[in-house]
């Protein structure tokens, strides 16, 4: 049976909604579950942006009687709900686990004891379960050292060592096999998700594709959030007059992603076979410094606030992480398109439209941060 029922958890969130309106686009019929997390959608009803031919049921993952008639009636899952935030993490200890975790085993529990039609399930993962990301010594060939110490971020002595003979080391692009390391709750709670659904999907013969995404940035991204990506919460700050506050010296590696490249990525996982089974690294290729996008940002809103960069450093930080993007390229067919100059500005026009771009809670949010004792100072 084709797949033409598609359920996507989590669908009225930024990535989610995006991938709905794709697929809509495409013909499938698509239907939302999503619990509306007051954290995410103030207002508390469905977004200005939900698709008119898509079903939005309201209802939370970790509830049986509103998942398992879904999932029942879809022939494929995309789950997608989840809480979001490195940070909150690691002080909301229960409800992470309870929403990632749980919500994704109760999914495989329901695949697994009922006569689904199924076809592909695809779960996001995260950069997060990398930890660092992968490194070159000089004399030691490939390496993957751990999160930095705490001496180490006070001493601000930001660059990574080789683990082994303690040289500096070289950033490269990180491919899916490089050791794990989670080093913050909402990172294990996605590599548990990932490797769930994986496990399950290859016990049972049910095609599962784990999605890695990197910083993925475009328009409904969360502005008001300040847990929300790094872009947005500048062009809000940049857009209120203030400065964007970088941490350690912005020298930190990243790879930025256009949600328009991450929708066709996951199109290409729904539909073709290439990445069944496999996590894969959903990211643009390029890679760009954090204090890189801080001045774009600026350029492009035409601000003359320069970026405040802190020296301060924070305890679940990795210094560089750049995507690999060759199993997505060879199993998928996979390139993406939109340049970082393109996916800003758009990123910017949408963000000047949207009431949320007012409401600047970073410095709340980094308030709670320095009282959890999660900020290094030297
Ligand atoms: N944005 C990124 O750059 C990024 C990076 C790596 C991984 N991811 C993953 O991608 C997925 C989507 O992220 P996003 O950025 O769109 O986040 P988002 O917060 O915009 O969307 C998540 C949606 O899930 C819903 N939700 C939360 N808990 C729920 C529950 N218990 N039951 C039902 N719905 C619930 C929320 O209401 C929200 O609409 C998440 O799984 C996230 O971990 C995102
Ligand atoms: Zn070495």
């Amino acid at each position: 049976m084709a797949i033409r029922q598609v359920l996507v958890t989590g669908g009225a969130g930024y990535i989610g909604s995006h991938l709905v309106d794709g697929l809509v686009a495409r013909g499938y019929d698509v239907v939302v579950l999503d619990s509306l997390v007051p954290q995410v959608h103030r207002s508390g009803t469905w977004p200005s942006y939900a698709n008119p031919r898509v079903r939005y049921v309201q209802g939370d993952v970790r509830d049986r009687a509103v998942f398992e008639p879904l999932v029942l009636a879809s022939q494929a899952v995309v789950h997608f709900a989840a809480a979001v935030s490195i940070g909150q993490s690691m002080y909301q200890i229960d409800r992470y686990v309870d929403v990632n975790t749980r919500g994704t085993a109760l999914l495989l529990d329901i695949l697994v004891n009922t006569g689904h039609q199924v076809e592909k399930v695809i779960v996001a993962s995260s950069i997060g379960v990398y930890g660092e990301g992968a490194y070159a010594c000089g004399t030691c060939g490939p390496v993957a050292p751990g999160l930095r110490g705490e001496a180490q971020l006070a001493a601000r002595e930001w660059e990574q060592r080789c683990p082994r003979c303690g040289t500096p080391v070289r950033s490269v692009p990180t491919p899916e096999d490089k050791p794990l390391y989670r080093d913050n709750i909402y990172s294990m709670t996605k590599y548990h998700q990932e490797e769930m659904v994986l496990l399950i999907g290859k016990t049972y013969g049910i095609p599962a594709v784990a999605p890695r995404f990197f910083n993925v940035y475009g328009p409904r991204q969360s502005l008001s959030n300040p847990y929300a990506g790094v872009a947005a919460i500048w062009i809000s700050r940049l857009l209120n007059g203030k400065p964007p506050v970088v941490f350690e010296d912005g020298g930190q590696l990243r790879d930025f992603v256009s949600i328009h490249d991450v929708v066709d990525c996951l199109t290409l996982m729904l539909e073709t076979p290439g990445a069944d089974f496999l996590p894969v690294n959903v990211g643009s290729g390029t890679t760009v410094t954090i204090l890189e996008i801080a001045r774009l940002l600026q350029r492009l809103l035409g601000s003359t606030v320069e970026p405040e960069v802190t020296g301060v450093g924070r305890k679940f930080d990795v210094r560089h992480n750049t995507a690999d993007i060759t199993r997505a390229r060879e199993t998928l067919g996979f390139a993406p398109k939109v340049s970082l100059e393109q996916g800003f500005a758009e990123l910017i026009e949408w963000a000047k439209t949207t009431p949320d771009v007012a409401v600047d809670e970073f410095d709340r949010a980094l308030a709670e941060l320095d009282r959890k004792g999660l900020l290094v100072r030297s």
